[in-house]
């Protein structure tokens, strides 16, 4: 069900500071910071030329991101994102198995402008999973 990896996601305590070490010590490709309000998150894609690393910093106060650094204060992987071809066909097959979706279920448009759903780290091992539908 599950396609290709399309991010890893890493929270950041210093978006620019750590925009600057890909760009500059790793020498990636490195996009400018985009404001994700609904997500409460700025983030900053790095293009890789198999995936994609999505940089992430708090936005407001009641980011979702902000108690994760609190408790990683340097930062963290926060997530991994795999590509779905259908979601709701997804969901439908994550529930039956007894997978819990996060928030209200229902899919928000992520970053890329495309449905996403989040699945309870509990349930894999530790690992937050985000599904993005391509
Ligand atoms: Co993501």
């Amino acid at each position: 069900m599950i396609g290709r990896l399309n991010h890893v996601a890493i929270a950041v305590p210093d978006l620019q500071a750590a925009a600057a070490q890909y760009r500059d010590t790793l020498g990636a490709t490195v996009r400018p910071p985009q404001d994700e309000p609904d997500h409460g998150v700025t983030v900053v894609f790095i293009e890789l030329p198999n995936t994609k690393i999505e940089l992430l910093h708090p936005l407001g106060d009641d980011s979702p991101i902000k108690g994760f650094l609190e408790k990683n204060p340097s930062g963290g992987i926060h997530h991994m994102c795999y590509e779905v071809e259908d979601i709701l066909a997804a969901r439908g097959r994550l529930e039956a198995e007894g997978a819990r979706v996060l928030g209200n279920g229902e899919p928000k448009i992520g970053a890329h402008g495309k449905p996403v759903l989040f699945l309870h780290p509990k349930d894999f091992n530790g690992c937050l999973i985000e599904l993005e539908q391509i």
